[in-house]
């Protein structure tokens, strides 16, 4: 005798979409966008097929594209010419730069589209590291003053929400005053609270031309090997105002996810990086599976575990089957 028969409630796809528990959203998501100087140009990211660096004259056609099809959130990161870096990471907090000159634009065209801004130095370092350094240091305390800059800048150009994914410690707190001292109380901060120094970010790096020049990031990114220092590292930056924690990767982290879910009460956001939605472009590539079913299932796993918010290069291709 069975009287549990599990596959009772798989038979049809009607009573298989009764009973599933997490469905996602176009409205979960935020794209991630590469941006450039100059005009009409959108140039392919070689180790990301499919992904795209934008001139912010394509921008509004992007942002159009965005909201037509219920994606709330557009995340915004720029590609600085080597000739505008430098060891001090000035181009960061020159009001004038792309990243605000794209805010400010999309804030116009498209004012209900929620702006997310990177707040780290790697883009702007000539030594690509999200801290100033110092005889081979990350400096922590001194990169804060100019982390907070870099959020004030943004914000008065208009980002909806600034998004610390430098790792040094006490970012928050110190982002968290800077606004609120020029009245930027609004202004979200999204940290990258456990980001951890992983692989997967290569593609990335690849994209805006900003992997570290010596030495690699292990000193403020996390180690892949801990997950109770996420908690810690939660616990900072709820207690330093953050409004969102997020954890980076996201399909290996699953764990993390579901831990910052269950420990504290601020929305989770999860970042698929670069190297997972290259990971699955290269699979199908292979032949090893359909690209579009698997994004989706990956997709589907970081919001079972929990995420409220999901980052995803993928998005596009996979949202029109939600
Ligand atoms: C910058 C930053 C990185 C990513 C987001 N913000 C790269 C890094 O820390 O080296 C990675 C995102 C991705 O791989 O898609 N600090």
């Amino acid at each position: 005798m069975m009287f549990e028969r599990p596959r009772r409630n798989r038979q049809s796809s009607a009573v298989r979409d009764l009973v599933q528990e997490t469905q996602l959203r176009a409205s979960d998501f935020v794209y991630p966008v590469f941006i450039q100087e100059g005009t009409s140009t959108q140039t392919p990211i070689t180790s990301m097929p499919g992904v795209f660096r934008y001139t912010l004259d394509l921008l509004p056609d992007l942002a159009d594209t965005l909201i037509e099809k219920g994606i709330k959130g557009a995340a915004l990161f720029p590609l600085v010419p080597d000739a505008k870096k430098n060891a001090l990471a000035l181009e960061a907090v020159n009001a004038d730069n792309l990243i605000c000159q794209a805010a400010k634009q999309l804030k116009t065209t498209h004012p209900n589209l929620m702006l997310f801004g990177d707040v780290a130095l790697d883009p702007y370092s000539s030594d690509g590291h999200d801290g100033l350094v110092e005889n081979c240091k990350i400096l922590n305390d001194e990169t804060l003053e100019v982390l907070a800059q870099m959020a004030v800048i943004q914000a008065e150009s208009g980002i909806d929400c600034v998004a610390p994914s430098d790792m040094m410690d006490g970012r928050v707190g110190y982002i968290r005053s800077s606004l609120d001292d020029i009245g930027f109380s609004d202004t979200i901060i999204c940290s990258y609270t456990a980001k951890y120094a992983s692989s997967f970010y290569g593609p990335f790096r690849d994209a805006l031309e900003s992997a570290p020049k010596a030495g690699d990031k292990k000193t403020y990114q996390m180690n892949p090997a801990n997950r109770r220092e996420a908690m810690r590292e939660a616990r900072l930056d709820s207690e330093e105002g953050a409004d969102m924690l997020m954890v980076k990767p996201a399909g290996t982290y699953l764990d993390i996810i579901s831990d910052l879910k269950q420990q504290t009460d601020l929305p989770i956001v999860a970042y698929q990086v670069s190297g997972e939605y290259s990971m699955l472009i290269a699979g199908a590539d292979k032949g090893c599976f359909n690209y579009e079913d698997a994004m989706l299932e990956s997709l589907i796993a970081i919001k079972r575990a929990g995420a409220d918010i999901i980052f995803s290069y993928g998005i596009l291709d996979i949202v029109d089957r939600l």
